[in-house]
Parts: structure tokens; C-alpha cells; sequence
């Protein structure tokens, strides 16, 4: 994987992901003692595995871009919760899971927030009841006048993108959801370059594999340097590999 050139004015962003396959076996070596500590004291095997997979895939991601070893990178968090390197200001980096997937953006010129969701895990009846906590009047009107069969898919590429936009800011949830308007025409896939309020760039997609869940995924990027240049990896299992089967 290329490193990205120290010190160039151009904004760059990396996405990575990690599919968890059952049986893999996943150590918390190479994670902080701080990190040991919260892995430890998940309540749930599957949200420990999420949460310490999410440290290897950043710390193996990053430890490799700035050339330290991953466990030498010092991971802290702001008041609100979000992860961040207080030695590297200039990379900006943001994790999201969901079930057996893990996924990473980072970000060189700018913030950066990602979020990925699996479409079944969210029922029909559960879109209904959270739809008009997170979309404005416009997008629930936008909503209403597609096909039935479309609207769940919809609602979700609207939740990923504003939630990939609360990430980027830092507060997530704290901020109220609907106060951010997408118009409908950000529905389509793969679209970048809006501009928008405090997020200035959003990317959106979905992934499809024959070995693993589908999920959608967005990621926001705010105050960049430059229009970002984008560089989506397949899954890293192969590269972090090594530090995933570490005892
Ligand atoms: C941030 C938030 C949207 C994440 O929701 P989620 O359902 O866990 O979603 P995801 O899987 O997409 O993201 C989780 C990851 O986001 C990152 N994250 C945590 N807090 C964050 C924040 N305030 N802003 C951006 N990213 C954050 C972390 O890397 C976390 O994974 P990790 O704990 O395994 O490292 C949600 O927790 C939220 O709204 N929090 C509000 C802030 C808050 O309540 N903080 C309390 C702790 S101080």
C-alpha cells in the first residue's frame, strides 16, 4: 500500500475494511493497556471482538502509513468519545462495525467520519418508528413518494450519510440528525463532491460479496485542504493477518 506523501497539500482519504470470518482468532496484543482494559469489560464476545479489531485494523492501517509499529501509536479520546492520534494532527482517522465487519477511514488535510450499516439488521417495523427522529420534513416527504420496496433502502443510505457527517464532527448523536438536509438527489450511489455544510465532501456506496454480509457504508469529510483524493482498498484481512492471529 503507497504511503501517502508527507507535507503535500492535497487532502487524501483511505478506506479500509476487515470481515471478521468466524474462527478467526483476534488478540488484543498489540492494543494499548487502556484498550486491554475496555476489551475486557465488554459484556458481549461479539462487541469486544468489533471493538479490538477495530484497534488492530487502525493501528496496523496507520502504524504502516507513518512507518512506527502498531502498538507505539498512541490512540486518545476526545470528551465525547471520538478516537484520535494527539502525536499525528495532520491524520484524522474514524472506525465504524457493524456485525462481522469492521471499517476505517483515514484521513490526511482534513476530518473524516465513516459509518457502515448492514440493511437487515434494521426491520421494517424499526425504520418506522426511527425514520422521523433522524430525517427532516423534506426527506421524510422524499421518502414517502417512493416505491414501497425502495424505502427501507432508502431511509438507510440517508442514515449512513448523516451519521458518517455526525462522526466527522465529533459529537455523533448529540447533534440532532435532522438539522442535517441531504437532498434527494444524494441518494445516488457512489456521489461525491457536494458541497454541504459543515462536511464538505460525503461518499456513499454499497458493498456486495458472495463470502460476506452486504453492508452500506458512507464517509464525510470536513475541512479539507483540497478536494480529497479517495483510494478505497479491498478487505485488509491478508495485511493485518499477522497481528490478528498474534496470541
Ligand atoms: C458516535 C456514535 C454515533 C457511534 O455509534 P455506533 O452505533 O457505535 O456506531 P459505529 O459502529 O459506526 O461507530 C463506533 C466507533 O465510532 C467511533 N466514535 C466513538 N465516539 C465517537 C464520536 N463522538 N464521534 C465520532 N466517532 C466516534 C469509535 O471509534 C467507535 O468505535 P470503537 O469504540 O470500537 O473505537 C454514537 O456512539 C454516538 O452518537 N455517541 C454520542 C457521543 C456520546 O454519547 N459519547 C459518550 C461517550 S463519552
Amino acid at each position: 500500500m503507497p504511503a501517502f506523501p508527507k507535507g503535500e497539500e492535497i487532502a487524501q482519504i483511505e478506506l479500509h475494511s476487515l470481515h471478521l470470518r468466524d474462527g478467526l482468532h483476534i488478540s488484543t496484543a498489540l492494543l494499548s493497556d487502556a484498550e486491554k482494559a475496555r476489551a475486557a469489560a465488554f459484556r458481549s464476545r461479539d462487541a469486544a471482538r468489533l471493538f479490538i479489531a477495530g484497534r488492530l485494523l487502525c493501528r496496523s492501517i496507520i502504524g504502516n502509513m507513518i512507518g512506527c509499529a502498531p502498538q507505539a501509536l498512541t490512540i486518545s479520546l476526545t470528551p465525547h468519545g471520538r478516537p484520535y492520534l494527539p502525536d499525528h494532527t495532520d491524520i484524522d482517522f474514524n472506525l465504524s462495525h457493524t456485525k462481522n465487519r469492521v471499517a476505517l477511514a483515514v484521513c490526511r488535510g482534513g476530518r473524516v467520519g465513516i459509518d457502515i450499516e448492514q440493511p437487515d439488521r434494521i426491520s421494517e417495523t424499526e425504520v418506522l418508528e426511527i425514520m422521523p427522529l433522524i430525517l427532516c420534513e423534506r426527506e421524510l416527504d422524499d421518502i414517502q413518494r417512493q416505491p414501497p420496496e425502495q424505502r427501507h433502502r432508502t431511509f438507510l443510505s440517508y442514515w449512513v450519510r448523516k451519521e458518517a457527517v455526525l462522526k466527522c464532527r465529533g459529537r455523533g448523536f448529540l447533534d440532532d440528525p435532522r438539522g442535517i438536509a441531504l437532498e434527494p438527489a444524494d441518494t445516488t450511489e457512489n456521489m461525491s463532491n457536494r458541497a454541504f455544510d459543515a462536511a464538505n465532501f460525503i461518499r456513499f456506496g454499497s458493498c456486495r460479496s458472495e463470502n460476506a454480509p452486504n453492508f452500506l457504508w458512507a464517509v464525510a469529510a470536513s475541512q479539507m485542504l483540497s478536494e480529497p483524493v479517495w483510494q478505497q482498498h479491498p478487505d485488509v484481512g491478508s495485511l493485518i493477518g499477522d497481528c490478528l492471529k498474534l496470541k
